[in-house]
């Protein structure tokens, strides 16, 4: 069944897959196709193959970065989603009318007769087609080296011999970004054009990161940039002034307009970066040519010589855009799914693990949040994209964040890599994402002998995985108040709750039930090493917690769990409360703790539909807070309705699918994932604004005057989680310690789903069909032909592709 959406009025665009009328998703769904620059917000992709990224929006706007998105910015940029008007640009001059425009829409801003930009895994193509000229600029990060490649082909259309002049143009930042002190940043870059091998080399001889003798602004910048052409430059320039003309503007400057630019460079300059290239094309004929822009670690030039070297064959920039799409395809190959739900399926197999890897886990970065340094909690949980793909990436994400713990167990709420400056180690939570990951990854993998890895505090001393979990979970449960309730400190999972218990008496309702669905399974590790003792102390710390949260955390009024207290044992999240009655995270986590039980269980999903559910997914609380409440924290400080409060948090919204399935409601379950699906959101894109292709962190709730606007895309945790929960939830096949479960919770009109899934180093091809229409309960099961009892595959570890045969019915054994 395909979803064409087929909107009369509004010409070919909405006929093609998930059309708007900003554009579509191509044949494959590896492409959006942004048909026109007027997207309602920057629409972009973030480009990330493990160290050198680009973030690039579709009218030419973004920024590059090496390693560290806003430490190591290579290039300028300035936050503006209204104007979008710093990016890294190409003019086109022609020589005979002197005529100017841009290969992106901006910043020259001509209205061309054709524009298309297409946001491929690992690439964008910009196509253009402006006074006979047709452009493509595809702008690629090649895998393994420290550049990207921007890929040219022009095609003169018309009748007449055509000779143009290509200027490129951005500023370099070279280090921190945004450099708030612009002129005191400038003098210390120093630009150099070498003609011979048409290149502008910059470095800088400062970097604000300390140097190793552990002194600050006093260092410099660790890398030498460059920017080369494959053709012959026919002229340079590294002075903004000269550039763009005093006062002059980036949509006319004074260098394109007269055509040919001033060879400045040299020291004390405004450093920006433009090589002019002149390019004769016959009528009817087309050129191609590339541009590099990359940065390597100083005295290592001769690596950037063999780089320019080697681009400056353009064909080379062709082929780079071919492996690096590969790299992609490669790394997202090992899982695939194929349901009657398309939109379901493009963002399973490509957009949500690309986002998810390219934009949080490599390029911790986006248009909305410049970033760059890990969040102990944020990476740790995007990490859970690679366990059906390649789970060793996992294992790394949890070597990284076990290193940044401290011998008493409390770990940094975030840290910098490259200056490895970090801090903020009181959030209840932070600590027990790394035992729940680590369960995540010996559930996919069964590699127990992981928690055996020695792994250094970061203050002295090497510990196993094992025991850096059990430090991790020992010292939360140290941390609880007389009550018996893990004390929130300065905020859980929702960042913004930071003044709630400041005073170290507030408590988190949400951290006790974290902890209770992660203590039996740490129990069930500690008994598999052999440590029955320890096991019985989690399992009895289990049944404490859950009895503290039924005692002291259920609202009898509201009939639901409360989220926390203030240090002065207000509720947060009561009926007595002004704002912020009901909150979703404690009714979810209360049903996937398994902590709530009968009536109480009913009830608390029965708030969560009556009053949090909307038609863009569940919002985080109700009411809004309308006005700043000291004692809670920032989130009651943001508008009504936006972001953490009282907005759709998508990262939440996903936890909340989670809950609808245990609720044995398939219904509700796929009526979140419609409702929070970015593709189906998409389709109403002027109220949505956001793209179609990647979560967002936030969709304005009710008590927003901008209801059902999304902010945040890219940079958001939701990704691999909306990735974890339609893959182990909603389709239902999830490692568990003995197998892999077969438990689908399906739209009933679905004749079945395919996924194709690596688990223990064998490939389950898992065919399910569903002749009798139903969404849960397999009846039958065959691995290779033979039957399976119940509902669970047993792992196989012999490398090879293994068919597994489900059919759903009423008559379930299980
Ligand atoms: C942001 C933070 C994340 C936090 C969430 C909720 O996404 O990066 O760590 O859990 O907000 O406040």
């Amino acid at each position: 069944m395909r979803l064409i959406t087929t909107i009369m009025k509004g010409g070919e665009d909405y006929m093609k897959k998930f059309g708007s009328k900003y554009g579509y998703f191509d044949e494959e769904a590896r492409e959006y196709v942004i048909t026109s620059p007027h997207t309602p917000r920057p629409w972009v992709n973030v480009i990330c193959p493990g160290d050198w990224g680009v973030v690039l929006s579709q009218t030419g706007g973004g920024y590059s970065w090496r390693t560290h998105a806003s430490l190591n910015a290579i290039t300028r940029w300035s936050q503006d989603l209204v104007r979008d008007n710093w990016g890294k640009y190409v003019y086109v001059r022609d020589d005979c009318s002197g005529e100017i425009w841009s290969l992106a829409w901006m910043p020259v801003k001509r209205n061309p007769e054709h524009y298309r930009v297409r946001h491929g895994i690992g690439y964008s193509v910009i196509e253009s087609k402006f006074a006979r000229i047709a452009s493509k600029l595809t702008i690629t990060v090649p895998p393994n080296e420290a550049l990207e490649v921007w890929l040219i082909e022009l095609a003169n259309e018309g009748n007449e011999d055509r000779e143009l002049s290509l200027f490129t143009y951005f500023e370099w930042c070279l280090g921190a970004s945004p450099d708030w002190h612009r002129e005191f940043h400038r003098t210390f870059i120093e630009t150099f054009v070498e003609h011979e091998i048409n290149t502008i080399w910059a470095q800088k001889r400062f970097w604000e990161i300390p140097n190793n003798k552990g002194e600050a602004w006093n260092r410099s910048w660790d890398y030498t940039a460059f920017h080369s052409s494959s053709l012959e430059a026919v002229g340079f320039e590294c002075d903004k002034e000269a550039f763009l003309g005093m006062y002059g503007d980036l949509s006319e400057p004074a260098a394109v307009k007269r055509g040919c630019l001033s060879n400045t460079h040299g020291k004390w300059t405004d450093a920006v970066g433009s090589i002019h290239m002149k390019v004769k094309i016959p009528a009817g004929q087309s050129r191609q040519l590339c541009f590099v822009l990359g940065a390597v670690e100083a005295g290592d030039e001769d690596e950037a010589r063999a780089l320019i070297a080697k681009y400056s064959d353009a064909s080379e920039a062709a082929d780079a855009v071919k492996r690096a799409s590969q790299f992609w395809t490669d790394l997202l190959e090992p899982y695939k799914v194929r349901t009657p739900d398309e939109a379901f399926d493009l963002m399973q197999n490509t957009w949500l693990p690309y986002q998810a890897i390219s934009g949080r886990i490599w390029g911790r970065t986006g248009y909305y949040q410049p970033g760059g340094a890990y969040g102990f909690r944020d990476q740790l949980q995007d990490s859970q994209v690679f366990l059906p793909l390649d789970p060793s990436y996992t294992a790394k994400q949890v070597k990284l964040h076990a290193a940044h713990q401290y011998t008493d167990g409390h770990v940094d709420h975030w840290w910098h890599p490259i200056s490895e400056i970090g801090g903020g180690g009181l959030y209840s939570d932070d600590l027990l994402w790394l035992p729940f990951v680590t369960i995540s990854y010996i559930k996919e993998t069964g590699d127990y002998a992981f928690l055996d890895e020695e792994i250094p505090y970061r203050d002295g001393g090497t510990e196993s995985i094992w025991k850096h979990c059990i430090k991790a979970i020992d010292l939360s449960l140290s941390r609880r108040s007389e009550r018996g309730l893990p004390l929130i400190l300065n905020g859980d999972w929702n960042d913004g709750m930071n003044a709630v218990g400041t005073g170290t008496r507030g408590e988190s309702i949400w951290v006790a039930q974290f902890l209770c669905t992660i203590l039996p399974d740490i129990a069930y590790l500690a008994r598999h090493r052999g440590d029955e003792r320890l096991a019985a102390k989690y399992e009895q710390a289990q049944r404490d917690l859950a009895d503290a949260v039924n005692t002291h955390g259920w609202s009898a009024d509201g009939g639901w769990y409360i989220r926390a207290t203030c240090d002065d044992g207000t509720p947060i999240g009561d009926p007595s409360c002004k704002y912020g009655k009901v909150f979703l995270n404690p009714q979810v986590w209360a049903i996937i703790s398994g902590i709530a039980t009968g009536e109480r269980r009913k009830s608390a999903w029965k708030a969560v539909i009556e009053h949090l559910s909307t038609d863009w997914g569940p919002i985080l609380f109700a009411p809004a807070y309308a006005e700043p409440d000291e004692r809670i924290g920032y989130l009651t400080r943001y508008a009504p309705g936006t972001r953490e409060n009282g907005g759709r948090y998508t990262h939440a919204a996903t936890w909340a699918i989670v809950a609808a399935v245990l609720m044995g409601d398939p219904l509700e379950a796929w009526r979140i994932y419609h409702n929070i699906c970015p593709v189906r959101c998409g389709l109403s894109s002027d109220v949505y604004k956001a793209e179609p292709y990647v979560t967002p962190g936030n969709v304005a709730g009710p008590d927003s005057d901008r209801y059902g606007e999304a902010g945040w895309t890219w940079y958001t945790g939701s990704a691999a989680w909306l990735f974890r929960v339609g893959s182990e939830w909603l389709l239902g096949i999830r490692p568990e310690w003995d197998g892999l479960r077969v438990d689908p919770c399906i739209p009933s009109h679905w004749d079945g789903f395919y996924m194709k899934r690596q688990f223990r180093g064998a490939t389950y091809e898992i065919h399910v069909h569903n002749p009798e229409r139903v969404s849960s309960g397999v009846c039958k099961m065959t691995l290779d032909g033979g039957e399976v009892k119940g509902n669970l595959l047993p792992a196989l570890g012999d490398g090879k592709a293994h068919r597994v045969e489900v059919t759903l019915g009423k008559r379930s054994e299980n």
